[in-house]
Parts: C-alpha cells; structure tokens; sequence
C-alpha cells in the first residue's frame, strides 16, 4: 500500500434486499487515521451500507477498496481478517459465554493469536474486567456494546466500523464509549467509520462526515461544516 492512501474507498455501492433497492451510488472515503461519521435518519440505509462496506450484504454495484485491494467480492471473514473490525448494530455478543470467553473465541479466529490484544482491549474498557466471568447476555446494553466494541479490538482492526454504538446505552457508559473512541482514534490513530446519530457526539469526535439521504450521500463535507442549516434539516425527525 502507498503512503497516505486511503484505508478505504468506497465508490459507486449499491445494494438492494431481493428487489428493493436500498443504496444508489455511496462514495466515500476514510483516510488513513481519519474518523469518519455516516449520518442520517432511521430507514436512509446506514446500516445496509455498512454490510455492503464488510460484505454481509453482497453489493449489486459499485467498489470497496480496503488498503489499496479491491475486497468487492471478498468473504465477509476474510476482510475481517485483513483488518476490518466490525461492530453491527444492536451490539453482537455471545450470551452464553463469559466475557473472558467472548474474547477468547474472538482471540482464536483471529491471524496473529497473540493474548496480548485482550490485554489491549481490556485497557481500552477497564469496567468489562469486573465482569470477566459474567455471561454476556446477564450484562447490560451499554456493556454488552464495549465488549462487542472490545471483540472488534481484539482482532486488531486497521479499521473499526461502528453501527450506533451508544444506541439505547445509559449516559455513563455512552461517556465511556465515546471517550474510547476519542482515544482509539486520537492517540492510537485507528481509522474509524462511525454510524452515529447523536449529533453533538459526531461533532466532537469526526473529522469528516456523510449524510445519507434515501441511499444516497446528501452531504459529504469536513465536520465543521456539521453545524449549518441544511445539515441539520437532512438529520432532523
Ligand atoms: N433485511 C432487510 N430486508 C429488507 N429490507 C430491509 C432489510 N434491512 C433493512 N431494510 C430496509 O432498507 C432500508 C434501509 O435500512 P437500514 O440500512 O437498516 O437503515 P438505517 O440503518 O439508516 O436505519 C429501510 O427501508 C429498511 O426497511
Ligand atoms: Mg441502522
């Protein structure tokens, strides 16, 4: 890869469920050690985009580019394994198994199998050691979303994909997420792509933004451009 080519470019995605098309068209680009924020009311298809983006939603059209290869049609695991951390929506765990465990089995699927990366991620949410030993599902939404957060560290990501992380997760913990972001992106330079729909959140954390608007970016820009009239008529319910 050359220096200061983009960890991902995204060009021309489309996607569709059967014959429902849902993304027309989505640019975008996250630098190397950028954040970059995808915006947009419920239902405009950040989340579909996401999936074309890590492949759980094959797209119809377009290409993703993740550190300089073309990954278009590469198997979601795979791209994982080349450094796209994912984190879905709604916070994916395995209930039955123990945080420890949670870690573990993510340690096992990874290339590199070094325990020192579950050392890393515990530094980064230091609450998830008091539970080491607790099933996941007993633990609450905003924990559940670190360890899911920290499951996506563990395997070492060049790039760490969030869809709504602080959803539904009590203001405590939403503090804590962000500030684990703020550190993973500013001190440890992680590039991120960040699904988030509470805006102040989005202002202090992104360098660039999109605004997606029925499948299409409306608006793209740097994040100062986040306060303007329009912007916030594109995100308003
Ligand atoms: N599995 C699915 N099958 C069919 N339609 C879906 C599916 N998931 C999402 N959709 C539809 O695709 C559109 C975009 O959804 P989504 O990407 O989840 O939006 P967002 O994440 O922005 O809220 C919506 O109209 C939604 O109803
Ligand atoms: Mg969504």
């Amino acid at each position: 890869m050359t220096a200061g080519a983009p960890v991902l470019e995204v060009t021309g995605l489309e996607a569709a469920y059967g014959r429902a098309r849902v993304l027309f068209g989505v640019d975008l680009t996250v630098p190397e050690g950028g954040l970059l924020c995808v915006m947009g009311r419920n239902g405009v298809g950040k989340t579909t985009l996401l999936n074309a983006v890590t492949g759980v939603l094959p797209p119809t059209a377009g290409t993703v580019v993740f550190g300089g290869e073309d990954v278009t049609r590469t198997p979601t695991h795979q791209r994982v394994r080349r450094g796209m951390g994912y984190v879905p929506q709604g916070h994916e765990t395995f209930p039955q198994l123990t945080v420890a465990e949670n870690l573990q089995v993510t340690l096992e699927a990874t290339a590199h199998r070094d325990k020192g990366a579950i050392e890393e991620a515990l530094e980064v949410f230091p609450r998830l050691r008091e539970f080491l030993g607790r099933r996941a599902g007993f633990l609450s939404g905003g924990q559940q979303q670190q360890l899911a957060i920290a499951r996506a560290l563990v395997t070492r990501p060049r790039l760490l994909i969030l869809d709504e992380p602080t959803e539904g997760v009590q203001p405590s913990i939403v503090a804590e997420i962000e500030a684990a972001i703020e550190r993973l992106h500013k001190e440890k330079g992680l590039a991120v792509l960040l699904v988030e729909q509470y805006l102040e959140l989005a202002l202090r954390l992104a360098d660039g933004f999109v605004i997606i608007e029925g499948g299409r970016v409306a608006r793209a820009g740097s994040a100062g451009d986040l306060q303007d009239e329009e912007v916030k008529r594109l995100l308003a319910v």
